[in-house]
């Protein structure tokens, strides 16, 4: 009789995870019922450690919102942003950090449906002269290590580029005078505006001709499982409003970390 009504149990608990993910299997980085995060908490307002010390921000609060909807609890991991994309699949199970979707990565792991569109902006120190794609070729340019901004930085003709793991050593180089520019995302690029405001002043990318790039989680290669829950949830968390509570909460309302 015990082991009818644990039987029973177990039906009902396999039952309701199939139905928290849509009638799909759960992915197998979830079967420990914990979702391992990577992200790189110096990439405000994405990332950032807050005063408790802890990884925070509009990436940090959308992961803990798809873990809730995957009925898993969520743990970050703070790490050099560089190691992100392959730690994947070994120390961490996904990766949120602001990350924008390339090809070069995407030969190492797959991406969840993009959720933020951003560009490349230039921060200049008040007063630069620096205004057009013309005027960055032979600059000391500061980026985050393996950004997109890194590597547009290292076609520019005849610039140095500096490579820091933390964007925010950039910024305060680049008002020592050590650097030209700092090119990096536009939402951490007008959150370090505000910071040293009257020091520094952050330049639409649109001006130097940089491109659109899209904003998503990187997921295990091949674990299309994982990829249609984490989509599935996002999609979810866009329907039902969350999403655009926490753009407004992290990215809009100037909660800058
Ligand atoms: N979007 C840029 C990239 O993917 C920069 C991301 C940096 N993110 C971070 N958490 N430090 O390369």
């Amino acid at each position: 009789m015990k082991k009818l009504a644990a039987v029973m149990a177990a039906a009902v608990l396999s039952m309701t995870a199939l139905t928290a993910c849509g009638g799909e299997k759960e992915s197998e980085a979830l079967a420990d019922g914990v979702l391992n995060v990577g992200t790189n908490a110096e990439f405000p307002p994405f990332e950032y450690v807050n005063d408790n010390g802890e990884p925070d921000g509009f990436d940090v609060a959308l992961i803990k919102a798809i873990g809730e909807k995957l009925g898993v609890t969520v743990q970050v991991d703070n790490m050099e942003f560089a190691s992100l994309v392959s730690s994947i699949g070994t120390k961490i199970d996904v990766s949120i950090a602001g990350m924008t979707v390339t090809e070069e990565r995407q030969n190492a792991v797959d991406f969840s449906d993009s959720y933020y569109e951003a560009v490349q902006y230039v921060i200049v120190a008040e007063g630069s002269a620096i205004a057009s794609a013309e005027d960055l070729k032979g600059k000391a340019i500061g980026v985050q290590l393996g950004t997109t901004g890194d590597f547009i930085a290292e076609e520019i003709e005849g610039a140095t580029v500096s490579q820091y793991n933390k964007a925010v050593d950039a910024v305060n180089d680049l008002i020592n005078g050590r650097l030209d520019c700092v090119i990096i995302d536009k939402n951490p690029a007008l959150v370090f505006q505000s910071k040293f405001e009257g020091q520094v002043k952050a330049i639409d990318g649109a001006d130097f001709e940089f491109e659109a790039e899209n904003y998503a989680i990187a997921l295990p290669k091949g674990d299309t499982v994982l990829a249609n829950q984490i989509n599935t949830a996002l999609k979810e968390l866009i329907a039902d409003g969350t999403f655009d509570a926490l753009v407004e909460e992290y990215i809009e309302g100037g909660n800058e970390g």
